[in-house]
């Protein structure tokens, strides 16, 4: 078990291994096998993993991606290594004809944004590198963390009630989860698509383990669609996103993430002698509006909201849990999402047993528990839930579900996902974020008789 002192050192060993051999010329790519750029809420996973034995390439991999920030504080979703061939990954920067970020010029990017996890990224990495440099690094990036989030609270505001949409699956991170089935009906399926583009992801993996064709020809769709508005999002007119564009969806963890960036930047703020007030006030505001529109009272979880139809998905994800990492989450919905967690749905693990939480409702007729965002357990979630309960002083659950992740980590490698029933590694093997969230995990003290 990894909590055993020789465990921890020899999956401490792996992770280092994994994220020094995914260190590619000036940024740690998420995978060599599927992912060979740098993506941008795997940089803040992977930051947060390399602060605990390389901390100015944490700095650097998170300088790095914003570099590729665009002039109206937009994150990419993608930052293109120009030294990566066109045919090495799909869609790559001949697709997105992207104007190259102020800062990088010549450079290439994907006009979509990923959930904002860099602020709290660029927090922890500061808690563990208090260094001159990293006061800089840290005074670097403020400025640029507050524009990304600017961005996200004016322009994505397509639902009017203060909550970033996304406009597009690739937006939220969990691709293929069912929490856009409902939204995407209406999106037309193009299979000429596929043979004007050729998928790249099918070379190097399981068919079975990844979006499906017909998931690639809306997501192509809909890419084309926003590259073809020029990615405009609305200045002055965010409402009318909505009216213009086939997909425009609030997610309740991205806009937790959102909230958790505010707090985040609240506490750089304070380091940095500037006013943390407005990040407070925003992170309020946020959460409110979070329980208000995307929390189902009858359901007693939280649902990815179609902003052009004003429904709620019924799809019940592991997107509606992750709410909890925000401390001033109102006490039913915390009660609601623990239950969530216990219920044969999801199934926190207890002390000693038990997986990770799946991605999806084990008990929905459409889990899978192989195809990436429907069903398979991820390590940056649970991480996320296991932020969450400690949050809530749930120390008991958090020390089962550290212990849970860690154990299977150990036992399987760093994989970028796993079979939520039998445990065994799926996706891409030598996976970034697995290896550092496991030296995250591996940091933390387990509370004296937890077993964790
Ligand atoms: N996650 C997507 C992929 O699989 C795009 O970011 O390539």
């Amino acid at each position: 078990m990894p909590h055993d002192v020789p465990a921890g050192r020899r999956l401490r060993r792996l992770a280092v291994q994994t994220l020094d051999g995914n260190w590619a010329r000036g940024h740690t790519v998420p995978s060599r096998q599927l992912y060979p750029h740098q993506w941008s809420w795997d940089a803040a996973f992977i930051a947060i993993g390399l602060a605990h034995y390389a901390p100015e390439r944490a700095w650097h991999d998170l300088r790095a991606l914003f570099a590729g920030q665009w002039a109206d504080g937009r994150v990419p979703h993608i930052v293109f290594d120009a030294s990566v061939a066109e045919a090495d990954y799909f869609p790559g920067p001949a697709f997105w004809r992207a104007p190259s970020p102020p800062a990088m010029p010549g450079g290439a990017t994907t006009g979509l944004v990923q959930p904002p996890v860099h602020a709290v990224a660029a927090w922890e990495v500061y808690a563990r590198d208090r260094s001159a440099a990293a006061l800089g690094h840290l005074g670097w990036l403020y400025p640029r963390l507050v524009a990304q989030q600017e961005y996200l609270l004016g322009r994505r505001n397509a639902g009017g009630a203060g909550l970033p949409a996304i406009v597009h699956p690739w937006e939220s991170g969990l691709d293929n989860s069912p929490a856009w089935d409902a939204p995407l009906t209406e999106v037309p399926v193009d299979e000429d698509l596929l043979r004007r583009y050729a998928r790249q992801d099918l070379r190097r993996a399981h068919a079975e383990h990844r979006p499906t064709d017909v998931d690639y020809c809306r997501y192509i769709h809909i890419a084309e669609t926003y590259r073809d508005s020029g990615y405009a999002d609305g200045a002055g007119d965010p409402a009318g996103l909505a009216d213009r564009h086939p997909f425009v969806v609030e997610c309740p963890n991205f806009v937790a993430l959102t909230a958790a960036a505010e707090r985040a930047l609240a506490a750089i703020a304070r380091v940095l002698d500037a006013d943390p007030a407005p990040h407070l006030d925003r992170a309020a505001a946020l959460t409110a509006a979070l329980v208000d529109r995307l929390y189902d009272p009858v359901n007693a979880t939280f649902h990815a909201l179609d902003v052009r139809t004003g429904k709620l998905s019924p799809a019940r994800c592991v997107n509606g849990l992750t709410p909890l990492i925000l401390p001033d989450l109102p006490e039913p919905a915390v009660r609601a999402i623990l239950a969530e967690g216990a219920s044969p749905r999801f199934g926190w693990p207890t002390a000693g047993r038990g997986l990770p939480l799946p991605s999806h409702d084990r008990t929905a007729p459409d889990f899978d528990p192989v195809r990436y965002w429907r069903g398979p357990s991820w390590i940056n979630i649970n991480w996320l839930l296991w932020r969450g309960l400690r949050t809530h002083g749930r120390h008991d659950l958090a020390a089962a579900l550290r212990a849970a992740m860690l154990g299977l980590i150990d036992r399987e490698g760093c994989f970028e996902y796993y079979h939520p029933d039998t445990g065994q590694g799926v996706g891409a093997a030598a996976f970034s974020w697995t290896a550092a969230l496991a030296l995250d995990l591996l940091a933390e003290p387990a509370p004296v008789g937890s077993g964790g």
